[in-house]
Parts: C-alpha cells; sequence; structure tokens
C-alpha cells in the first residue's frame, strides 16, 4: 500500500474564483508565513500533527511532513473577480489583516490581477462589477475560462492546478433536469440555460480540463449528477460545499458531545450579525436561502432523530444573518441551546462567538487546495468525502448520508491520509493491552 501518493514536482497554482475576503486573507497568510512573519494557525496541513502507529510508538509528524504536499514556496496564486482591484487593495478593502501588515507584502499582493470574472446579476442581486467577461453562450465562457488557466500555467510555469471557490453566495438552486446528466449541461451550456449558475461555468471549466475543483460556497457548482460525471470522466478529485467555519464549526463540535451523552434538545436558535461584503450578499433573501439550506442539513444529520426520537424527534432549529456593516468582518453569533436531561429536566446553553470569518475560512481555503491536489496526485477521482472536515455542507456520493460530525470526519481525514501512506488505521481500540 506504502508510497500511493507520487510525490510533488514544480510548481502549484491555485486558481480562486472571488478575491475577496477570504481569498486575499488566505493568500496574505501564505506569504507572511513564507517571509517568516506570521504563522499558519489554524490549518490542517500546516501545523497540525498525525499520531501514527501505537501510542507507546510515539510517533506524531506534522501533517507536512508525513504526507507529500505542495510546500508553501512552491505555490502560485491566480484568480478571477468582477472588480478590478489587485490583491492588495482587495485585502485592503476587506479590512481583515492590518494594514502594517498588508504594506509589508505589498508588492506581492499587487502583482495578483484579477481575471475578468463569469458573472451574471441574477444569480448575485446585491453586486455590481465591470471586470467582466462578455460571450454569446455560456459554452464560450467556460471556454474563455479554461484559456485563461491554460495561459496562467504557461506563464506561471505551474505543473499542476487547482480552483477553490471563494466567489459570492448565488440564489438558491435546486437540481432540475439540465443538471441531471453532461450531456443535457453541455446542451445547457451551449443554449444558455437559465439554471445554469456561474459558479457551474468556473466548476464545469477545471473539471472538464482534469483541474481539482473544491467549492467554499453553498452553491450547487459540482454537486450534481452531471458535474460528478465529468469528473469520473476526467478522473478529476471534486468537493464541496461551503467552507465549515463560525457557527457551525461550533454547532458541530457542541452537537456530537450532547449526543454522545445523551443529552436531549428541543431547540437551537442561531443568529450572526456580520458586516463585509458576503454579509451583503447574504442580505438578499435569494442568496440567504442558499446558506439556511447549507447550515441546516448539521444537526439532523448529527443527532440522527430516527435512532432516538426521545431526545432528538423534535428539534426546532432556526438560523438567522443579518447584515450589520459597523462589524465587517468581525462577526458575532448567538446560539441559545435548549436542553434537556435525567426525567426530562430543562436546561440551556448559550454561545456567544466574536469570530473573525475569514481569519477562520483561510486556512480551510489553503488546506483544501493542498489536500485536494494530493487526492489528483494519488489517482483518486470525483467526490472527496474524506475532505468533509472542511465543508458546512460535504458532498457525498449518490445515496449516501453525509458525515457532519468534525471528529468523525477528523477520523475518515486521518485514516484517509494513514491508508495512502500504507500507516495502519487507528481505531482506538487498544485490544493488545487487554489481550496481554
Ligand atoms: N468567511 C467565512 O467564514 C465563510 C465561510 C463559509 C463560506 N464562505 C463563503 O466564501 C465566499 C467568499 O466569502 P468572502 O467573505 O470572501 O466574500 P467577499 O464578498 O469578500 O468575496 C467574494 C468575492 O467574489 C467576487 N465575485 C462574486 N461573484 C463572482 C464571480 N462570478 N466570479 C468571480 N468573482 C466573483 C466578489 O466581487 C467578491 O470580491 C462566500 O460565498 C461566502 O459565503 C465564507
Amino acid at each position: 500500500m506504502k508510497n500511493k501518493v507520487k510525490k510533488c514536482e514544480g510548481k502549484l497554482g491555485i486558481l480562486l474564483p472571488g478575491l475577496g475576503a477570504v481569498a486575499t486573507t488566505m493568500i496574505t497568510g501564505v506569504y507572511a508565513v513564507r517571509k517568516g512573519i506570521g504563522l499558519p494557525i489554524g490549518s490542517y496541513t500546516q501545523i497540525g500533527n498525525i499520531r501514527l502507529g501505537k501510542r507507546t510508538e510515539n510517533r506524531n509528524p506534522k501533517v507536512k511532513d508525513f504526507v507529500p504536499l505542495a510546500s508553501l514556496d512552491e505555490i502560485v496564486f491566480g484568480g478571477w473577480d468582477i472588480f478590478e482591484d489587485n490583491a492588495y487593495e482587495a485585502a485592503s478593502n476587506a479590512g481583515v489583516i492590518d494594514q502594517q501588515l498588508l504594506d509589508k507584502l505589498k508588492p506581492e499582493l499587487s502583482a495578483i490581477l484579477p481575471m475578468k470574472a463569469v458573472f451574471d446579476k441574477k444569480f448575485v442581486h446585491n453586486l455590481d462589477g465591470k471586470n467582466v467577461k462578455s460571450a454569446l453562450t455560456k459554452m464560450d465562457l467556460a471556454n474563455a475560462l479554461i484559456r485563461d488557466m491554460e495561459e496562467f500555467r504557461v506563464k506561471n510555469a505551474c505543473s499542476r492546478l487547482v480552483m477553490v471557490w471563494c466567489a459570492s453566495t448565488e440564489i438558491y438552486l435546486e437540481v432540475s433536469d439540465v443538471h441531471q446528466s453532461l450531456e443535457a449541461f453541455e446542451d445547457g451550456l451551449r443554449c444558455n440555460h437559465p439554471q445554469i449558475a456561474p459558479s457551474m461555468i468556473y466548476a464545469y471549466a477545471a473539471i472538464k480540463s482534469g483541474i481539482p475543483f473544491a467549492n467554499g460556497a453553498p452553491n450547487l457548482s459540482c454537486d450534481f449528477p452531471a458535474m460528478v460525471e465529468l469528473a469520473g470522466k476526467t478522473r478529476t478529485p471534486i468537493g464541496g460545499k461551503d467552507f465549515k467555519t463560525g457557527q457551525t464549526l461550533m454547532k458541530t463540535i457542541i452537537a456530537p458531545g450532547l449526543k454522545a451523552r445523551n443529552i436531549g434538545v428541543d431547540g437551537w436558535f442561531s443568529t450572526n450579525i456580520l458586516g463585509n461584503r458576503d454579509g451583503e450578499v447574504l442580505d438578499d433573501p435569494e442568496s440567504f436561502k442558499t446558506k439556511e439550506v447549507s447550515k441546516l442539513g448539521s444537526l439532523s444529520n448529527i443527532f440522527e432523530p430516527e435512532l432516538n426520537p426521545d431526545l432528538y424527534s423534535d428539534i426546532y432549529h432556526k438560523i438567522r444573518i443579518n447584515y450589520y456593516p459597523p462589524r465587517g468582518d468581525n462577526k458575532e453569533s448567538w446560539d441559545n441551546i435548549d436542553i434537556f436531561g435525567w426525567l426530562g429536566y430543562k436546561m440551556q446553553i448559550k454561545i456567544n462567538f466574536l469570530c473573525r470569518d475569514s481569519i477562520l475560512a483561510a486556512p480551510i481555503v489553503l488546506d483544501l487546495a493542498l489536500l485536494i491536489d494530493l487526492a489528483k496526485r494519488t489517482g483518486m477521482s470525483g467526490i472527496q468525502e474524506w475532505l468533509s472536515f472542511f465543508f458546512k455542507s460535504p458532498q457525498s456520493a449518490p445515496g449516501l448520508v453525509p458525515i457532519h460530525d468534525l471528529f468523525r470526519q477528523l477520523m475518515k481525514l486521518e485514516n484517509t491520509l494513514r491508508h495512502l501512506q500504507g500507516e495502519s488505521l487507528i481505531t482506538h481500540l487498544g485490544l493488545d493491552y487487554y489481550e496481554k
């Protein structure tokens, strides 16, 4: 089993549709780490350890020393945005990273200029920008993106590319006939089908070119049969949806704990205020619906009410996001959880998380880019469920229920890496001790 993974050779190009708060925070972080003026905190691949073998062996290497990942020095960034700002200007506008640090990295950041975006205001009502491609058909737009990627690859002498969607949340769309097969989808691209959103055009362009695609927003993007079919055909790894940060991260940490202790739950009310551009986009009810659906799935999946209706059959789960400009990227969330214990006695938990949205999301973008590149070099293709750890609403194979519990997701992630490197999987059973 050992040495399943091809070594990294040459440069990795990370392509980002959407050079907004999350993308520029990630890029800035990578440059800061490269210069030795920042630490990659929150990044599983850069700062995380993985236990190997028996506990007595004391083998806990850094993940990046255990599996062959692209090193930060071998990464080149590119992207598209509807605004013409370079990455330095976009990061300054986003207001996440101190200006002092941005100024130290100004030459590198200013060199990243957004390519013209594929955009349609019908899918993101609250945004308007000029840096947008025009073409007769959606297929022409997909081909233009394919050309962009190839030009980028040649210009930057990259041996591999990956794409991570960091652009805005689009309006809510459901899977319809045009998404059911590759043939229907390609016909739809040629005849400008109204149910094909820009994020799907980017996903199509990447996957068609064999470029791994990870989706950081709740948009359908690659989560429908036609894209899964294409990924199978081009042997391309894909994954989504929606970076797991903030409130949902907390939910998927706390809910498994309550479940483990067989504590009942009556209700979970979650509300947020945030004032960045993402918040502005989500102020539109149609974009909010996409986010809401993505956030709602986690609790019912973790609590499995069908297995224990006495505890979880009647949970009232409500989520609100309010756009509140004074807070910028510093989101504040409140959760009220109504729980019950022994003999049904009621209790409450209150969580008030003062988080920084893009600070939590940036390491996820980097980890996904490096791990989905690893998947490609390993010969893995299609939906990469082992990357569910990073997603709010994990894409899973048809007929499979996605895993939301952060700890199960971590076990799957770690065991996949152990498996790839020919290490034994860890079950925490310790049988040899008891059977001595
Ligand atoms: N920050 C978080 O914690 C977090 C968590 C989960 C998901 N997300 C998602 O990540 C995405 C990015 O978040 P953000 O805070 O950086 O938002 P942002 O608004 O700062 O950045 C998004 C950028 O995408 C651009 N854009 C929109 N449509 C585009 C298109 N079709 N092509 C190219 N560019 C386009 C916008 O102009 C903007 O600059 C959002 O969809 C958000 O919902 C963020």
